[in-house]
């Protein structure tokens, strides 16, 4: 069987109710944003970074990155399903109301994404921490412009990335 086969068979397969598969079109851009993109992104930025751990009453400095290609895998797999959902909201469901500016953010997370992409393809961790960022920066560049009613939970890309 070959590889486009598989990829169609496989998103047939997830358009069939596994929630894994594409959003469902008529999701409100709240619930998409706190559905897929917040945990499309979390998966990308938790896959590199540095932890202070209380081990045995001691703290224990530790960097984290992605070492099996299983980890690497899933980190790829995030920033490929967020260059999906950033082309998601340049559909109409998701413009309709908002300015020009809309599609340009969402046409940077899409780039941002793509990279997010190569970064893990080359196996470079201080790039996929790097892109991170950028990425971080592009969500919370979206909010300032249109802010959340309720305002954002206390995760959420707001002003600058970690550092
Ligand atoms: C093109 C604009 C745009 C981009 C880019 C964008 N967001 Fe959002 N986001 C919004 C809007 C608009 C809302 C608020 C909707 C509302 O409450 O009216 C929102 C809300 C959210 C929320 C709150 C959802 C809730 O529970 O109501 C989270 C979390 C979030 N975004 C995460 C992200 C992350 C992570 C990224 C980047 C990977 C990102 N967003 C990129 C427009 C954007």
């Amino acid at each position: 069987m070959n590889k486009a086969l598989l990829a169609t068979l496989a998103a047939t397969t997830l358009l069939g109710g596994c929630n894994q598969g594409p959003p469902a079109p008529d999701k409100t851009i709240q619930q998409l944003m706190a559905e897929d993109v917040q945990p499309t992104a979390e998966v990308y930025w938790n896959a590199v970074g540095h932890v202070s751990e209380l081990v045995d009453g001691e703290v224990v400095e530790r960097d984290f990155r992605p070492e099996t290609e299983a980890d690497w895998q899933r980190t790829r797999d995030a920033a490929t399903r967020m260059v999906e959902l950033a082309n998601l909201l340049t559909e109409p469901g998701y413009t309709e109301g908002r300015g020009e500016d809309w599609v340009q953010f969402s046409n940077s997370l899409a780039e941002v994404a793509r990279l997010a992409e190569q970064a893990a393809d080359s196996r470079d961790p201080e790039q996929v921490f790097e892109v991170g960022g950028t990425m971080y920066s592009v969500c919370s560049a979206c909010h300032q412009v249109y802010p959340p009613a309720e305002g954002l939970p206390e995760d959420a890309p707001v002003g600058a990335p970690p550092a």
